[in-house]
């Protein structure tokens, strides 16, 4: 009871005492805070990342707060080609069956992640230098995965960061051996694959003006080949102290003229300094060295930092919720900060704060002013 009483007062001063008197290992927090799925249910999907040890649901408590919190779940590494698609003829369908499951029992949707992308490929396709056998390689990944999850995945991110920064099509091995229309093949297969299925592009930065008109280029030219593509995916990799609004105000209305649903489907904050400036690449070889000045929340994120990553994601929903008619879903791109790839992106060893959970899964004040924006 006193447990409630607190957490009800917290909901509503969106005060940072919390998880204070609570452990990781107790469910009850979990299910005495409110839920975001429910606030937002009449808006938009909220989803967020699964890593292995989520899907093989090996903490109860964190498996709690999932169920309690999203409607909305993207596997962050296990349908990737070079996990599920291991050899030429052998695939690993075992953690994304038991997602299909989980999602399934909760009444969470997947977005299965990804089919076609340049990055975590198969070890095999390094040997393969024949535009006849990526072809083929092509034709046999799309057609078996996607058939074989179609009616139980809700979505898939068909084509995953196919554009450079400057709305240029990325030169992967896709590009080089099957030439410009692959994009629109994939999406082709896809749709005879898995017809049950919405399909969707999904990048970074792209609501930056160059490579936000390569994704408009891209939808364009799937519709004018009378292929579908349901909707397209801004990732969301910002830093709390950089939200590209306008940008991302601009994007929701020129996409969603294009007839598509918008997502927000990789959604984290990232609360270090970016030791590249603006650049904000979610490419995973753009890396960079640590020192001790980029890394100055390992003890605690202070109540200044708290509020700054409250009000990036504050104002973000803001916005979200003024185009809730184009948007249908916003993925966070993890549970909680323990999770995030930003501990190692870009710099290795470092501890970020990027997400709305913290190490011990409590809600940080980021949570409860989406919490608030909705009462
Ligand atoms: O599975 C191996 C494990 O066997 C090994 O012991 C360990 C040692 O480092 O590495 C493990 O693989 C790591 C994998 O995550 C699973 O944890 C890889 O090194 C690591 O590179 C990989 O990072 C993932 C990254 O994609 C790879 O591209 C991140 O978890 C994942 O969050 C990130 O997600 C991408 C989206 O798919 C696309 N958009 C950008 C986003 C962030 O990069």
């Amino acid at each position: 009871m006193k447990l409630l009483t607190s957490s009800l007062l917290l909901a509503v001063t969106g005060s940072l005492i919390i998880g204070c008197n609570a452990s990781k290992k107790t469910t009850s927090t979990t299910s005495s805070i409110p839920s975001l799925r429910d606030a937002y249910k009449k808006d938009f999907l909220i989803g967020t990342a699964l890593n292995n040890s989520q899907i093989e649901q090996r903490d109860s408590a964190a498996n709690s707060l999932i169920i309690h919190q999203f409607s909305a779940a993207t596997p962050e590494n296990i349908m990737k080609a070079q996990i599920i698609h291991p050899e030429w003829d052998r695939y690993n369908f075992d953690l994304a069956d038991k997602l299909v499951d989980f999602g399934k029992k909760n009444d969470i949707k997947i977005t299965a992640h990804t089919l076609i992308w340049h990055s975590q490929l198969p070890n095999f396709m390094r040997n393969i230098k024949s535009a006849d056998s990526v072809k083929m390689y092509f034709e046999n990944h799309i057609t078996t995965v996607a058939s074989r999850y179609d009616g139980k995945v809700y979505s898939w991110d068909v084509v995953n960061e196919a554009l450079n920064e400057d709305g240029t099509l990325r030169n992967s091995i896709f590009l080089q051996k099957l030439g410009p229309d692959y994009i629109v093949e994939a999406f082709r297969l896809a749709q005879k694959a898995a017809p049950n299925t919405k399909l969707y592009y999904n990048d970074y930065n792209i609501e930056q003006p160059k490579k936000r008109a390569g994704a408009i280029e891209i939808i364009k030219k799937i519709k004018a080949a009378g292929v579908r593509i349901d909707g397209v995916g801004i990732q969301g990799h910002w830093n709390m102290n950089d939200v590209p609004l306008d940008k991302v105000e601009e994007s929701i209305k020129e996409f969603s003229a294009l007839g598509v649903e918008v997502m927000f489907t990789e959604l984290d904050l990232s609360a270090l300094p970016n030791p590249r400036g603006r650049n904000n690449s979610a490419d995973i070889s753009n890396t960079a060295a640590y020192n001790e000045a980029i890394n100055p929340y390992t003890k605690e994120f202070p109540d200044s930092a708290q509020q700054k990553l409250a009000k990036g994601y504050e104002d973000l929903f803001k916005l979200f919720l003024k185009y809730k008619k184009n948007v249908s879903r916003v993925t966070f791109w993890g549970v909680d900060d323990a999770q995030s790839w930003l501990n190692d992106f870009p710099v290795r060893g470092r501890t970020n704060h990027a997400l709305l959970f913290d190490r011990k899964l409590q809600p940080k004040q980021a949570f409860y002013s989406l919490i608030n924006l909705k009462k």
